[in-house]
C-alpha cells in the first residue's frame, strides 16, 4: 500500500498540526513544528545555565527577541519542509515519499492528561558546518561543498543541535528523540546517510545519548575558546554515526 507523503507524521486532530510521537515509555512525549507562541519557553530555557552553559550557538545574555527572531528562522524550514509534503501530496498522493531537506517537527513536547501541552526543547538535524574547526579557511573547504551536495547525495555530513529543559534531563528523553529522529525521519525522508556531532569534552550526558544510538567516538579536538557565557572550551569530542 503506498504511504502518505507525510508519513510518518501524524495530525492532530483539532489543530491539524503535524506531530511524531516517540515510543514507549515516551508516548506523552511528541515531536511538533516550532509554533510563534514557543519564545517565553525558549527564552526561559536559554536563561537556564544548566542548558545554555552547554551550547555554543545561542547569543548570550539572551533576551526575549532572541528567541522571536530563532522561532522565525526555524519556523521558515518547517514550513518549507511542510509544502514540499503538501505539493507533493497533490500531485500523487500515492507516489513514492519525497525527500525532503528538513524535519518540519523539531520542538520536544510533553503533552499532559488534558491535551495541552509544554516546550521541553530542540532537536534538529542539519548540514554539518564542523564548528570544531577554527581555522576559518579549512572550516569554509569543508562546509560549502557540504552544503553544495544535491539532497540525497550520501556523502553529505549532516549533524544534530539538541537540548531539553532541565526539569526533564536524565529521564530518557533525548536518547528516545534522537533514536526516533533517525531512523523515522532522516534516513528515509531525508537520505541521511552520515551524521557528525561534537560535544564540549565535559557533556558527558550528551556525548553517553549519541553513544546509545550508535554513534562512534572519533577524536577529541583541543582548542581554548571562551564562550559568551563564560564557559571556556578545552575541547570538542567528535563522534559519527554512519549508516549500516
Ligand atoms: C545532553 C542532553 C541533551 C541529554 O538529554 P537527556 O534527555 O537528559 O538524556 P538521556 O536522559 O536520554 O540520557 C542521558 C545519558 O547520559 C548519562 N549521563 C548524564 N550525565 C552524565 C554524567 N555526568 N556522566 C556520565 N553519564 C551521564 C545518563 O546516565 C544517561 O545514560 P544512561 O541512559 O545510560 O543512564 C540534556 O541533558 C541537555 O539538554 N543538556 C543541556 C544542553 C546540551 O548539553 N545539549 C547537547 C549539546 S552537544
Amino acid at each position: 500500500m503506498p504511504q502518505s507523503q507525510y508519513h510518518p507524521l501524524q495530525f492532530n486532530p483539532q489543530t491539524k498540526e503535524p506531530f511524531l510521537r516517540l515510543p514507549s515509555p515516551h508516548e506523552h512525549i511528541i515531536l511538533t513544528p516550532p509554533r510563534t507562541s514557543d519564545g517565553p519557553a525558549i527564552f526561559s530555557h536559554m536563561s537556564d545555565p544548566r542548558v545554555y552553559s552547554w551550547l555554543e550557538g545561542p547569543p548570550f545574555p539572551y533576551r526575549p527577541e532572541h528567541a522571536e527572531q530563532w522561532i522565525s528562522m526555524i519556523k521558515k524550514d518547517a514550513d518549507a519542509a511542510l509544502e514540499v509534503l503538501r505539493i507533493a501530496s497533490e500531485a500523487d498522493p500515492d507516489a513514492p515519499p519525497v525527500l525532503v531537506s528538513a524535519c518540519p517537527v523539531r520542538c520536544i513536547r510533553e503533552v499532559r492528561d488534558d491535551g495541552s501541552d509544554i516546550f521541553l526543547g530542540d532537536i534538529a538535524i542539519l548540514r554539518e558546518r564542523w564548528p570544531d574547526e577554527s581555522d576559518e579557511d579549512a572550516q569554509k573547504a569543508l562546509k560549502d561543498p557540504n552544503y553544495e551536495r544535491p539532497l540525497g547525495d550520501p556523502e553529505i555530513v549532516w549533524c544534530f543541535g539538541d537540548y531539553i529543559a532541565a526539569s526533564h534531563q536524565g529521564r530518557g528523553i533525548m536518547s528516545v528523540a534522537i533514536r526516533t529522529l533517525i531512523h523515522e525521519w532522516a534516513v528515509p525522508r531525508m537520505g541521511v546517510r552520515q551524521i557528525r556531532v561534537e560535544t564540549f569534552e565535559e557533556n558527558l550526558g550528551s556525548r553517553r545519548v549519541f553513544e546509545k544510538n550508535g554513534f562512534v567516538y572519533e577524536k577529541t579536538t583541543p582548542m581554548e575558546r571562551k564562550l559568551e557565557s563564560g564557559r571556556l572550551v578545552k575541547g570538542m569530542h567528535i563522534l559519527w554515526w554512519k549508516a549500516q
